[in-house]
C-alpha cells in the first residue's frame, strides 16, 4: 500500500496491518496510529522508533522467539519471523549446527534474561552463529542496546514489505 492509504487506515486496520512490525508487540503500532498523517515512510519509521525507545527494552526483546528454537520446530512462529528465520537458513541447520545454536541460545538467555535478537534477513546462518557466540560475552547494557538496534532493523524491513517507498519511480 502507499502512504496515502496508510494515513487513511482506521485504528483497527492500522493495527491489523502493522501490529507485528515489532514481533508480538501490537502496542507499538497502536501507539503510533495517533501520530498520523505521516509525511514520509521515514516519518512513520521514526515514530515507531521513538515509541520502541519509550518501552522497557527487555520487555520488547522477550517478545521474540528463539532463532531455530521450539516455535520454529512446532510451526508456531509468526509469519514474519518464519520467513526471516528461513531467509537466514534457520530452518535448515545440520544436527551439529542445531545443537550448537540451541546451546548458545540457552547460554545467552541465562546470562541476559532475554533471547538473542538479530536481524535474520541481514545474516546467514554462519553470521548468526558467529554473532551469537560473540555477543554472549558482552555486558548486559551493551546487549540491551544491540538487541534494540536489531529490533529496529527488523521493524524497518517489515515496514518496507508493507509500504511502498516514497522514492519517485524513474
Ligand atoms: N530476527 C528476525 N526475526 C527474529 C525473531 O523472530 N527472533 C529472533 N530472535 N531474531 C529474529
Amino acid at each position: 500500500m502507499d502512504l496515502a492509504t496508510v494515513n487513511a487506515l482506521s485504528y483497527e486496520d492500522f493495527v491489523d496491518a502493522f501490529g507485528n512490525v515489532v514481533e508480538k508487540c501490537p502496542l507499538v503500532a497502536a501507539a503510533v496510529w495517533s501520530k498520523r498523517p505521516f509525511a514520509t515512510l521515514t516519518a512513520l519509521e521514526a515514530a515507531l522508533g521513538e515509541f520502541i525507545d519509550a518501552l522497557p527494552p527487555s520487555g520488547i526483546l522477550r517478545c521474540h522467539p528463539d532463532l531455530a528454537g521450539r516455535d520454529l520446530r512446532d510451526g508456531t512462529l509468526t509469519r514474519e519471523s518464519s520467513e526471516e528465520q528461513a531467509a537466514a537458513g534457520m530452518d535448515a541447520l545440520g544436527s551439529e549446527e542445531a545443537s550448537r545454536m540451541s546451546r548458545l541460545n540457552e547460554e545467552y538467555k541465562a546470562r541476559f534474561g532475554f533471547p538473542f535478537v538479530i536481524c535474520a534477513r541481514m545474516n546467514d546462518k554462519a553470521a548468526v552463529l558467529r554473532q551469537l557466540s560473540e555477543r554472549r560475552g558482552n555486558v548486559r547494557e551493551v546487549e540491551v542496546t544491540r538487541g534494540i538496534e536489531e529490533v529496529k532493523k527488523i521493524c524497518r524491513l517489515r515496514l518496507h514489505t508493507l509500504v511502498l517507498t516514497d522514492a519517485p519511480k524513474l
